[in-house]
Protein backbone atom coordinates (compact mmCIF):
# COMPACT_ATOMS: atom_id res chain seq x y z
CA UNK A 1 0.00 0.00 0.00
CA UNK A 2 1.43 3.18 -1.04
CA UNK A 3 0.88 6.44 1.95
CA UNK A 4 -0.97 8.99 0.20
CA UNK A 5 -0.76 10.81 3.82
CA UNK A 6 2.81 11.80 2.71
CA UNK A 7 4.22 14.87 1.65
CA UNK A 8 6.07 15.76 -1.39
CA UNK A 9 7.54 19.10 -3.41
CA UNK A 10 6.93 21.25 -6.17
CA UNK A 11 10.27 23.02 -6.10
CA UNK A 12 10.25 24.84 -2.73
CA UNK A 13 6.41 24.06 -2.03
CA UNK A 14 5.24 21.33 0.29
CA UNK A 15 2.22 19.55 -0.53
CA UNK A 16 0.81 17.90 2.03
CA UNK A 17 -0.69 14.72 0.54
CA UNK A 18 -0.50 12.40 -3.05
CA UNK A 19 -4.01 14.14 -4.19
CA UNK A 20 -4.75 16.76 -6.00
CA UNK A 21 -7.46 17.79 -6.93
CA UNK A 22 -8.42 19.18 -10.76
CA UNK A 23 -8.96 22.41 -11.70
CA UNK A 24 -12.43 21.99 -13.89
CA UNK A 25 -13.89 24.85 -15.31
CA UNK A 26 -17.57 25.88 -13.98
CA UNK A 27 -16.54 24.00 -11.29
CA UNK A 28 -13.65 24.59 -9.12
CA UNK A 29 -15.15 27.40 -7.22
CA UNK A 30 -13.46 28.42 -3.90
CA UNK A 31 -15.97 26.62 -2.32
CA UNK A 32 -15.12 23.11 -4.27
CA UNK A 33 -11.61 24.46 -3.04
CA UNK A 34 -11.98 24.87 0.24
CA UNK A 35 -13.76 21.38 0.56
CA UNK A 36 -11.19 19.66 -1.55
CA UNK A 37 -8.41 20.78 1.14
CA UNK A 38 -11.06 19.71 4.33
CA UNK A 39 -11.17 16.07 2.69
CA UNK A 40 -7.72 15.57 2.26
CA UNK A 41 -6.60 16.81 -1.56
CA UNK A 42 -3.08 18.12 -0.52
CA UNK A 43 -3.68 21.02 -3.67
CA UNK A 44 -6.40 22.64 -5.31
CA UNK A 45 -6.56 23.82 -8.40
CA UNK A 46 -8.35 27.20 -9.79
CA UNK A 47 -10.25 26.59 -12.92
CA UNK A 48 -8.40 27.75 -16.14
CA UNK A 49 -8.42 31.77 -16.21
CA UNK A 50 -7.60 33.24 -19.36
CA UNK A 51 -5.03 35.23 -19.20
CA UNK A 52 -6.55 37.72 -22.23
CA UNK A 53 -9.41 38.37 -19.54
CA UNK A 54 -6.63 39.60 -17.08
CA UNK A 55 -4.92 41.51 -19.29
CA UNK A 56 -8.11 43.34 -20.00
CA UNK A 57 -8.99 43.62 -16.36
CA UNK A 58 -12.41 41.65 -17.22
CA UNK A 59 -14.01 41.56 -13.63
CA UNK A 60 -15.07 38.68 -13.78
CA UNK A 61 -11.58 36.88 -14.88
CA UNK A 62 -10.08 39.08 -11.55
CA UNK A 63 -13.16 37.59 -9.40
CA UNK A 64 -11.34 33.64 -9.86
CA UNK A 65 -7.77 35.50 -8.94
CA UNK A 66 -9.56 35.28 -5.32
CA UNK A 67 -8.09 33.43 -2.71
CA UNK A 68 -8.85 32.28 0.33
CA UNK A 69 -6.78 31.51 3.39
CA UNK A 70 -7.42 28.07 4.25
CA UNK A 71 -6.78 26.84 0.40
CA UNK A 72 -2.90 26.64 0.62
CA UNK A 73 -1.28 24.98 -1.27
CA UNK A 74 -2.98 26.52 -3.90
CA UNK A 75 -2.19 26.40 -8.17
CA UNK A 76 -4.07 29.11 -10.38
CA UNK A 77 -4.25 28.07 -13.92
CA UNK A 78 -3.97 29.94 -16.72
CA UNK A 79 -4.51 29.92 -20.45
CA UNK A 80 -3.33 31.62 -23.40
CA UNK A 81 -0.63 31.61 -26.17
CA UNK A 82 1.54 34.82 -26.18
CA UNK A 83 4.82 33.89 -24.20
CA UNK A 84 4.34 38.00 -23.00
CA UNK A 85 1.18 38.33 -21.84
CA UNK A 86 1.14 35.04 -20.18
CA UNK A 87 4.23 36.16 -17.98
CA UNK A 88 2.11 39.32 -16.76
CA UNK A 89 -0.98 37.30 -16.20
CA UNK A 90 1.20 35.08 -14.10
CA UNK A 91 2.73 37.94 -12.13
CA UNK A 92 -0.62 39.05 -11.09
CA UNK A 93 -1.24 35.26 -9.99
CA UNK A 94 1.63 35.59 -7.92
CA UNK A 95 0.76 38.72 -6.56
CA UNK A 96 -3.20 37.33 -5.72
CA UNK A 97 -1.29 34.52 -3.22
CA UNK A 98 -1.24 31.53 -5.37
CA UNK A 99 1.62 28.84 -4.15
CA UNK A 100 2.14 27.61 -7.72
CA UNK A 101 1.35 28.98 -11.29
CA UNK A 102 -0.25 26.09 -13.74
CA UNK A 103 -0.89 26.28 -16.94
CA UNK A 104 -2.94 24.89 -19.11
CA UNK A 105 -1.58 22.81 -22.02
CA UNK A 106 -5.20 20.87 -22.55
CA UNK A 107 -7.92 21.96 -22.93
CA UNK A 108 -9.75 20.58 -26.32
CA UNK A 109 -12.31 22.81 -26.24
CA UNK A 110 -12.50 24.40 -30.01
CA UNK A 111 -12.87 28.41 -28.05
CA UNK A 112 -10.05 27.73 -26.24
CA UNK A 113 -7.88 25.39 -28.83
CA UNK A 114 -8.55 28.37 -31.66
CA UNK A 115 -6.93 30.69 -30.06
CA UNK A 116 -3.99 28.64 -30.10
CA UNK A 117 -4.04 27.96 -26.79
CA UNK A 118 -4.94 24.87 -24.35
CA UNK A 119 -4.04 22.02 -26.37
CA UNK A 120 -2.96 23.23 -29.19
CA UNK A 121 0.64 24.23 -27.65
CA UNK A 122 1.17 20.40 -27.97
CA UNK A 123 1.25 20.77 -31.39
CA UNK A 124 3.94 23.95 -31.20
CA UNK A 125 6.65 22.84 -28.77
CA UNK A 126 8.58 25.53 -29.38
CA UNK A 127 5.82 28.13 -28.75
CA UNK A 128 5.02 26.02 -25.33
CA UNK A 129 8.31 26.14 -24.02
CA UNK A 130 8.44 30.05 -24.68
CA UNK A 131 5.77 30.18 -22.71
CA UNK A 132 7.02 28.44 -19.76
CA UNK A 133 10.50 29.79 -20.09
CA UNK A 134 8.93 33.77 -19.90
CA UNK A 135 6.70 32.54 -16.89
CA UNK A 136 9.51 31.03 -15.06
CA UNK A 137 12.07 34.13 -15.31
CA UNK A 138 8.74 36.86 -14.11
CA UNK A 139 7.77 35.00 -11.03
CA UNK A 140 9.18 33.39 -7.49
CA UNK A 141 6.71 30.54 -7.76
CA UNK A 142 6.71 27.65 -9.05
CA UNK A 143 5.26 26.96 -12.41
CA UNK A 144 3.92 23.41 -13.57
CA UNK A 145 1.58 22.39 -16.76
CA UNK A 146 -1.26 20.20 -17.16
CA UNK A 147 -1.29 18.24 -20.62
CA UNK A 148 -3.13 16.01 -22.63
CA UNK A 149 -1.63 13.57 -24.66
CA UNK A 150 -1.23 15.02 -27.55
CA UNK A 151 -3.74 16.32 -30.35
CA UNK A 152 -4.60 13.14 -32.52
CA UNK A 153 -5.52 10.08 -31.06
CA UNK A 154 -3.34 7.68 -30.34
CA UNK A 155 -0.66 10.87 -30.09
CA UNK A 156 2.74 10.15 -27.85
CA UNK A 157 3.10 14.04 -27.97
CA UNK A 158 3.48 14.47 -24.71
CA UNK A 159 6.66 12.19 -23.99
CA UNK A 160 8.36 15.00 -26.53
CA UNK A 161 6.70 17.98 -24.95
CA UNK A 162 7.06 17.80 -21.46
CA UNK A 163 10.57 17.31 -21.56
CA UNK A 164 10.98 20.30 -22.96
CA UNK A 165 9.30 21.91 -20.76
CA UNK A 166 10.89 20.33 -18.09
CA UNK A 167 14.04 22.30 -19.57
CA UNK A 168 12.35 25.77 -20.24
CA UNK A 169 11.43 25.98 -16.46
CA UNK A 170 8.61 23.56 -15.92
CA UNK A 171 8.95 22.27 -11.79
CA UNK A 172 5.93 19.69 -12.14
CA UNK A 173 3.97 17.91 -14.81
CA UNK A 174 0.58 16.56 -15.03
CA UNK A 175 -0.76 13.97 -17.48
CA UNK A 176 -4.27 13.62 -19.04
CA UNK A 177 -3.50 10.61 -20.77
CA UNK A 178 -6.52 11.62 -23.37
CA UNK A 179 -5.97 13.12 -27.25
CA UNK A 180 -7.91 16.24 -27.31
CA UNK A 181 -9.83 14.18 -30.14
CA UNK A 182 -10.66 12.00 -27.53
CA UNK A 183 -12.26 14.75 -25.02
CA UNK A 184 -14.01 12.31 -22.01
CA UNK A 185 -14.63 9.17 -24.73
CA UNK A 186 -12.32 5.90 -23.88
CA UNK A 187 -9.62 5.27 -20.60
CA UNK A 188 -7.18 7.34 -19.77
CA UNK A 189 -4.11 5.58 -20.97
CA UNK A 190 -1.82 5.61 -17.84
CA UNK A 191 0.75 3.54 -19.69
CA UNK A 192 1.73 6.88 -21.04
CA UNK A 193 1.77 8.49 -17.43
CA UNK A 194 4.40 5.89 -16.68
CA UNK A 195 6.39 6.73 -19.63
CA UNK A 196 6.63 10.69 -19.02
CA UNK A 197 7.83 9.81 -15.42
CA UNK A 198 10.84 7.88 -16.39
CA UNK A 199 11.43 10.66 -18.65
CA UNK A 200 11.79 13.75 -16.49
CA UNK A 201 13.24 14.74 -13.58
CA UNK A 202 10.15 16.50 -11.98
CA UNK A 203 7.12 15.09 -10.43
CA UNK A 204 4.66 14.07 -12.50
CA UNK A 205 1.22 14.15 -11.51
CA UNK A 206 -1.57 11.21 -12.92
CA UNK A 207 -5.08 12.60 -14.05
CA UNK A 208 -7.83 10.75 -15.24
CA UNK A 209 -10.67 7.96 -14.31
CA UNK A 210 -9.27 8.15 -10.66
CA UNK A 211 -12.46 6.85 -8.86
CA UNK A 212 -11.07 5.06 -5.39
CA UNK A 213 -8.50 4.06 -3.54
CA UNK A 214 -7.98 0.69 -5.33
CA UNK A 215 -7.84 3.02 -8.11
CA UNK A 216 -5.32 5.48 -7.19
CA UNK A 217 -3.16 2.50 -5.80
CA UNK A 218 -2.93 0.81 -9.08
CA UNK A 219 -2.19 4.22 -10.80
CA UNK A 220 0.92 5.05 -8.44
CA UNK A 221 2.30 1.66 -8.21
CA UNK A 222 2.26 1.24 -11.90
CA UNK A 223 3.48 4.50 -13.31
CA UNK A 224 5.36 6.12 -10.36
CA UNK A 225 3.90 9.35 -10.17
CA UNK A 226 4.06 11.63 -7.70
CA UNK A 227 0.85 12.00 -6.87
CA UNK A 228 -2.98 11.32 -8.58
CA UNK A 229 -5.80 13.89 -9.41
CA UNK A 230 -9.18 13.38 -9.10
CA UNK A 231 -12.01 15.55 -10.93
CA UNK A 232 -15.05 13.91 -11.89
CA UNK A 233 -15.22 11.63 -9.36
CA UNK A 234 -15.36 14.20 -6.45
CA UNK A 235 -18.15 15.82 -7.92
CA UNK A 236 -20.74 16.41 -5.19
CA UNK A 237 -18.76 13.79 -3.25
CA UNK A 238 -15.67 15.07 -1.27
CA UNK A 239 -15.84 11.91 0.63
CA UNK A 240 -14.26 10.24 -2.17
CA UNK A 241 -10.83 12.47 -1.45
CA UNK A 242 -11.04 11.28 2.23
CA UNK A 243 -11.20 7.51 0.89
CA UNK A 244 -8.64 8.08 -1.52
CA UNK A 245 -5.80 9.21 1.02
CA UNK A 246 -6.52 6.32 3.35
CA UNK A 247 -10.09 6.34 4.91
CA UNK A 248 -12.78 4.23 4.85
CA UNK A 249 -15.24 3.45 1.95
CA UNK A 250 -18.18 4.88 2.98
CA UNK A 251 -21.69 6.23 2.08
CA UNK A 252 -22.22 9.33 3.43
CA UNK A 253 -25.50 9.87 5.72
CA UNK A 254 -28.27 12.23 4.19
CA UNK A 255 -27.53 14.43 7.07
CA UNK A 256 -24.14 14.30 5.84
CA UNK A 257 -24.86 15.14 2.21
CA UNK A 258 -27.49 17.98 3.27
CA UNK A 259 -25.12 19.55 5.64
CA UNK A 260 -22.33 19.61 2.84
CA UNK A 261 -24.67 21.18 0.45
CA UNK A 262 -25.77 23.44 2.49
CA UNK A 263 -22.68 24.98 3.23
CA UNK A 264 -21.64 24.49 -0.03
CA UNK A 265 -24.67 26.78 -1.37
CA UNK A 266 -23.50 29.34 1.00
CA UNK A 267 -20.03 29.88 0.12
CA UNK A 268 -21.00 29.66 -3.37
CA UNK A 269 -23.81 32.85 -2.72
CA UNK A 270 -21.09 34.61 -0.67
CA UNK A 271 -18.32 34.07 -3.84
CA UNK A 272 -20.56 35.00 -6.79
CA UNK A 273 -23.53 36.70 -5.55
CA UNK A 274 -26.79 34.76 -5.07
CA UNK A 275 -27.89 35.47 -9.25
CA UNK A 276 -25.07 33.67 -10.64
CA UNK A 277 -25.13 31.15 -7.39
CA UNK A 278 -28.31 29.73 -8.24
CA UNK A 279 -27.75 28.55 -11.69
CA UNK A 280 -24.45 28.05 -10.93
CA UNK A 281 -25.52 25.44 -8.58
CA UNK A 282 -28.15 23.81 -10.27
CA UNK A 283 -25.76 21.00 -11.35
CA UNK A 284 -24.39 20.25 -7.83
CA UNK A 285 -28.13 19.25 -6.90
CA UNK A 286 -27.64 16.36 -8.85
CA UNK A 287 -24.36 15.25 -8.11
CA UNK A 288 -24.90 15.62 -4.36
CA UNK A 289 -28.16 14.16 -4.43
CA UNK A 290 -27.71 11.16 -6.73
CA UNK A 291 -25.52 8.51 -6.46
CA UNK A 292 -28.65 6.34 -4.78
CA UNK A 293 -29.12 9.28 -2.07
CA UNK A 294 -31.88 10.84 -2.52
CA UNK A 295 -35.13 9.68 -5.14
CA UNK A 296 -34.52 11.44 -7.90
CA UNK A 297 -37.81 14.06 -8.05
CA UNK A 298 -36.18 15.58 -4.83
CA UNK A 299 -33.58 17.21 -7.99
CA UNK A 300 -36.47 18.22 -10.04
CA UNK A 301 -37.66 19.91 -7.24
CA UNK A 302 -34.95 21.73 -5.95
CA UNK A 303 -33.67 23.34 -9.84
CA UNK A 304 -36.99 25.20 -10.00
CA UNK A 305 -37.18 27.06 -6.64
CA UNK A 306 -36.19 30.87 -7.31
CA UNK A 307 -33.94 31.46 -4.67
CA UNK A 308 -30.85 29.55 -3.08
CA UNK A 309 -32.54 30.02 0.42
CA UNK A 310 -35.49 28.38 -0.43
CA UNK A 311 -33.30 25.23 -1.70
CA UNK A 312 -31.51 25.34 1.79
CA UNK A 313 -35.38 25.23 3.42
CA UNK A 314 -36.21 22.29 1.53
CA UNK A 315 -32.87 20.90 1.63
CA UNK A 316 -33.16 20.74 5.55
CA UNK A 317 -36.66 19.89 6.11
CA UNK A 318 -35.51 16.76 3.94
CA UNK A 319 -33.14 15.91 6.71
CA UNK A 320 -33.46 18.28 9.58
CA UNK A 321 -30.67 16.22 11.70
CA UNK A 322 -28.42 18.22 8.97
CA UNK A 323 -28.81 21.40 10.98
CA UNK A 324 -26.84 20.56 13.77
CA UNK A 325 -23.77 19.20 11.65
CA UNK A 326 -23.97 22.64 9.42
CA UNK A 327 -23.40 24.34 13.18
CA UNK A 328 -21.07 22.58 14.14
CA UNK A 329 -19.10 22.75 10.35
CA UNK A 330 -19.10 26.78 10.95
CA UNK A 331 -18.12 26.91 13.42
CA UNK A 332 -15.12 24.23 13.04
CA UNK A 333 -14.03 26.01 9.88
CA UNK A 334 -13.36 29.94 8.79
CA UNK A 335 -15.89 31.61 8.15
CA UNK A 336 -16.01 32.97 4.19
CA UNK A 337 -16.08 36.50 5.24
CA UNK A 338 -12.95 35.26 7.08
CA UNK A 339 -10.90 33.78 4.74
CA UNK A 340 -11.99 35.17 1.81
CA UNK A 341 -9.35 37.86 0.77
CA UNK A 342 -10.33 40.62 -1.34
CA UNK A 343 -7.85 41.60 -4.68
CA UNK A 344 -5.02 43.32 -3.50
CA UNK A 345 -5.18 46.89 -4.85
CA UNK A 346 -2.39 46.06 -7.25
CA UNK A 347 -4.44 43.92 -8.79
CA UNK A 348 -7.40 46.30 -9.83
CA UNK A 349 -5.30 49.05 -9.85
CA UNK A 350 -3.55 48.00 -13.79
CA UNK A 351 0.01 48.02 -13.36
C1 LIG B 1 -16.32 19.94 -16.26
C2 LIG B 1 -14.83 19.81 -16.45
C3 LIG B 1 -14.08 20.97 -16.57
C4 LIG B 1 -12.69 20.87 -16.73
N1 LIG B 1 -11.95 22.02 -16.77
C5 LIG B 1 -10.58 21.94 -16.78
C6 LIG B 1 -9.78 23.12 -16.67
O1 LIG B 1 -10.28 24.26 -16.53
N2 LIG B 1 -8.43 22.96 -16.73
C7 LIG B 1 -7.84 21.73 -16.87
O2 LIG B 1 -6.61 21.64 -16.91
N3 LIG B 1 -8.57 20.61 -16.96
C8 LIG B 1 -9.91 20.68 -16.90
N4 LIG B 1 -10.67 19.53 -16.92
C9 LIG B 1 -9.97 18.22 -16.94
C10 LIG B 1 -9.75 17.66 -15.51
O3 LIG B 1 -8.89 18.51 -14.79
C11 LIG B 1 -9.19 16.23 -15.55
O4 LIG B 1 -7.89 16.23 -16.11
C12 LIG B 1 -10.09 15.26 -16.33
O5 LIG B 1 -11.45 15.46 -15.97
C13 LIG B 1 -9.71 13.80 -16.09
O6 LIG B 1 -9.79 13.48 -14.73
P1 LIG B 1 -11.07 12.73 -14.06
O7 LIG B 1 -11.28 11.45 -14.80
O8 LIG B 1 -10.63 12.55 -12.63
O9 LIG B 1 -12.25 13.64 -14.19
C14 LIG B 1 -12.05 19.60 -16.79
C15 LIG B 1 -12.84 18.45 -16.70
C16 LIG B 1 -14.21 18.54 -16.51
C17 LIG B 1 -15.01 17.26 -16.39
Amino acid sequence: MIDLRQAWLVGPVEIPTRLVLAPMAGVSVQAFRRQGRRFGAGLVCSEMVSCAGIEHRNERTLGYLRVADDEHPLAIQLFGSDPDSMAEAARMVEAAGADLVDLNFGCPVRKVTKTGAGATLLDDPDRAARIVSAIARAVDIPVSVKLRRGLGNGSRDCLRVGPLLVDAGASSLTLHPRSAQQMYTGAADHALTAELVSLVDVPVVASGDIDSRARAQAVLARTGAAAVMVGRAAQGNPWVLEEIVGGDRREPSREEVVAELVLFVRETVRELGERRASSFLKKFYGWYLGRGRFPRPFKQELVVLDSTEEVERRLIAAAPGALELIERLESEIPSGDEVTLELPISIYGGG
